[in-house]
Order: structure tokens, then C-alpha cells, then sequence
């Protein structure tokens, strides 16, 4: 991380127009606000909420979107992960962090996923850092689409019997021919599960995926696409020095490690900052605080903060 610069945010546009704030929250008045203000591509920010009236918000908003499948899984996925746990009903355990790291923006997920609602709950923050920074997608930007994503793939060798597929669908987590490597994928790896069938990391073009709350096609920055660039992350530390968010290590700090997804980073794609995005809405979740976004329109990032300052807590939920 020495090399720094010329692709940044100089002066990040702070997005207030598109932040609501509702206080006093009850569901009943609340709802229809919320549905609109996400149909407008608006974060909400709710104040003082609990933590159960936070997971039946969830659940209604999964509702009307018809997202209640999604929240399920994404829950319910969550408690089969290393690295998450589920947390009350929907929301789940965020990534620990180690001393100094940081979150540069993404989507969550892929686009083989396409979570559509993503929702943060902060049962305690009181470090003196750790702010929540959601980065608006410019959909129009020509950079999104030079990107790559990272996708797993399969390739079918030979005629398999339908018990034979069933079982490498569920090994696999892939589904056909949706998944099937196509020309043009590039291969980074392979593993042969299984006598004709062969699994693939893959490299693919960026694409469009249906965002249900806007009705309409968008490019999301999703996780499977920054997770890989190197540029990222010095784009997101250069980001955080502008704005005065960066928390600086010890001089003894190993600065490889200052990036969440360090370990996997293979190479340097063209992520620029200020051609992703629009602009940005930082806001510190205090205790009881809940922000609601478009998971396909929004990045979320969290700042670095200074060991032992403090204790952060903040769970998500997504559908
Ligand atoms: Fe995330």
C-alpha cells in the first residue's frame, strides 16, 4: 500500500438529499415512508428503533418487495459461515475486523445473488472511529463496466445422469445452464468434483441485475467485483484521508493487512472512485440506529478505528 493517487475523490460529494431521518419510529406510521423514500433510492436512517421492532421492519419491507425468501436464506445462510453468525431473527454478525481494518464499498454479494435490500443495525458504537460510509453507484460510469467479477462456473464434460447432477448442483452451489462456463469467461482455476463435471473460478464481465424496489436495470459494484482489484482499497484509504476518517496505525503496522479483503486481492482492474460513484453519506450508527438501503444501488464501507477505543457492534440484515 505505498503507491497512492491518481484516481481519487478529491472532494467527495456528501449526498444529505438523499438521506431521510425519521425519529419517533413506530411500523405503522412509518412503512409507507420508508417504502417510498427506497423507491426514490433514498438510505433511510432510523433513530432510536429496538432491535425487535428493526426485525419486523425487515420482514415487512421483505413483504412488499417479495423478498421474504431472500431474507430467509440470507439469515439463515449466515449461521452456516465461518465468519457470521445470526443475530435475532433476520440480521447476522458482521466480518470481524483486526486492528486497524477498513471495508471498502461494495454491494453485498454477486450478481448471481442480487440481494436487492441491505439494512445495518448498531446495538453499540462507541470507538472513535468505525463510521458507516454508503457510496452511490453511478450506473452510467463506463468504469463498472470494464470491470471484472469473480464467479464460480462449471463446466458439464459429458452426459450425466440426472441423480449425478442433482448431487454436483448441491456440492457445487451452481444451477444449470445459468452457471455453465461460457466463452469468454476467463479460468482462474479448476477442480474436477467429480468424474465430467469440473469447477471453475472464473473472471466474467460486470453485468445488469434487476433492482425490484426501482424497476429497473442497474450495474452494481457488488462484492465479487471489488473483493478482487487492488485498487480498491487505495482508492477507499486515499478516500478516508480526504475526509479525515483515517485512523493512522503505529509506525510498527503491518499496512498489508489494513485492508478487510487483503487476501483477496489478484490484481490491479481500473476500480476509480470518482467515476463509481456519485457521491457519499457518512454517518457514525450510534446505539439503536438503523440505515436501510438498495443493496444494488449503494455500497456500504466502514472507516478504520483505533484498537481499544471502543467496542462496535453493528449487525446487518439483508433480502
Ligand atoms: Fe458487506
Amino acid at each position: 500500500m505505498t503507491h497512492i493517487d491518481t484516481h481519487v475523490i478529491q472532494k467527495p460529494k456528501i449526498l444529505e438529499d438523499k438521506l431521510v431521518i425519521l425519529h419517533d419510529y413506530t411500523l405503522s406510521k412509518y412503512l409507507i415512508d420508508i417504502v417510498d423514500s427506497l423507491k426514490q433510492d433514498k438510505a433511510i436512517l432510523i433513530n432510536d428503533v429496538s432491535f425487535k421492532d428493526a426485525n419486523k421492519l425487515m420482514l415487512e419491507l421483505a413483504k412488499i418487495f417479495n423478498l421474504q425468501d431472500s431474507l430467509e436464506l440470507n439469515s439463515n445462510f449466515s449461521s452456516t459461515l465461518e465468519y457470521r453468525q445470526k443475530v435475532g431473527k433476520y440480521f447476522m454478525t458482521v466480518n470481524k475486523r483486526k486492528d486497524y481494518q477498513f471495508v471498502a464499498p461494495h454491494s453485498e454479494g454477486s450478481s448471481k445473488l442480487g440481494i436487492q435490500l441491505a439494512a445495518f443495525y448498531s446495538v453499540d458504537n462507541t470507538t472513535d472511529g468505525g463510521e458507516t460510509v454508503l457510496f452511490k453507484t453511478n450506473h452510467s460510469s463506463d468504469c463498472i463496466k470494464g470491470l471484472k467479477e469473480n464467479l464460480a462456473k462449471g463446466k458439464i464434460l459429458k452426459k450425466l445422469s440426472s441423480a449425478d447432477l442433482t448431487k454436483i448442483k448441491i456440492l457445487s452451489r451452481l444451477s444449470f445452464p445459468e452457471d455453465a462456463l461460457t466463452d469468454g469467461d476467463e479460468v482462474l482455476s479448476e477442480k474436477e468434483y467429480k468424474e465430467g463435471f469440473v469447477y471453475c473460478e472464473t473472471l466474467v464481465k460486470t453485468r445488469a441485475v434487476k433492482s425490484v424496489i426501482l424497476n429497473k436495470e442497474v450495474y452494481p459494484y457488488f462484492d465479487s467485483i471489488e473483493r478482487i482489484d487492488s485498487d480498491s482499497p487505495q482508492e477507499y484509504l486515499t478516500f478516508l484521508k480526504n475526509v479525515s476518517l483515517f485512523k493512522e496505525p503505529e509506525s510498527d503496522f503491518d499496512f498489508s493487512l489494513i485492508d478487510d479483503s487483503h487476501h483477496n486481492r489478484i490484481g490491479s482492474f481500473g476500480s476509480k472512485y470518482n467515476e463509481l460513484f456519485e457521491g457519499v453519506l457518512i454517518k457514525k450508527l450510534t446505539k439503536r440506529q438503523m440505515l436501510i438501503c438498495n443493496n444494488l444501488t449503494w455500497c456500504h464501507s466502514v472507516a478504520n478505528w483505533t484498537p481499544g477505543s471502543g467496542v462496535r457492534k453493528v449487525v446487518a440484515a439483508f433480502a
